[in-house]
């Protein structure tokens, strides 16, 4: 019986496709659900490409009720019944209450190597300190943002010329290869990390 996932996006949902791509023939996990908090969110129609349920919660009627906005996700995700549930590109930040519904089967993946740079702005930041590494980790989501057990990494080398966009391009690329590997590794219950350059 295949793990059901649930992937929440914001945006293009680059990360998403690389996750619902990977889940197919021995993989232990199948996408179940996409859900935006972004009404049009561009990778709505890639999940619908690709024959995915999607579904919509949009943030701003909310107005800042963040518990109320929760009991909303909450609501479609009840309906999709997933095991586990991926942020990908997911730009709300969640309350611990609904984080502690969710702990020990949420993931995130995070542009940077933590636990440097939690927070947003993480290729300026770590251009800015000079750092000759940088890159992405995926960890379990808990109520402190950004700072849950790592499950893996991919790091890469700082080039002299490289800006915040053509790091955040690289990087990018490196999440594509890293969320999917530890989300298979995730739904065969393995917590170990892996680092891959
Ligand atoms: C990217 O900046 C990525 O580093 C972060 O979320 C942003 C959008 O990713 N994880 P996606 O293309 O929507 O997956």
């Amino acid at each position: 019986m295949s793990a059901r996932v649930a992937i929440l996006i914001s945006g293009s949902g680059s990360n998403m496709v690389a996750l619902a791509d990977s889940m197919t023939g021995d993989h232990p996990a199948r996408p179940c659900l996409v859900l935006s908090n972004v009404p049009g969110a561009a990778g709505l129609a890639r999940a619908a490409e690709r024959g995915i349920p999607t579904a919509t919660v949009d943030h701003r009627p909310f107005r800042g009720d963040r518990a109320a906005f929760e009991d909303a996700l909450q609501a479609e995700l009840d309906r999709a019944t997933p095991d586990i549930v991926c942020l990908a590109g997911f730009m709300r930040v969640l309350t611990p209450a609904f984080v502690a519904r969710w702990q020990g089967r949420m993931l995130n993946i995070h542009p940077s190597l933590l636990p440097l740079y939690p927070g947003l702005d993480t290729h300026a930041r770590a251009l800015a300190a000079g750092d000759a590494e940088h890159g992405c980790t995926v960890h379990e989501v808990t109520a402190v943002l950004d700072h849950g057990p790592i499950l893996g990494q991919a790091r890469l080398r700082v080039l002299p010329q490289d800006t915040a966009q053509s790091l955040a391009t690289r990087v990018l690329a490196q999440e594509h290869r890293l969320y999917p590997a530890v989300l298979r590794r995730f739904a065969m219950g393995e917590r170990g990390r892996i680092d891959i350059a």
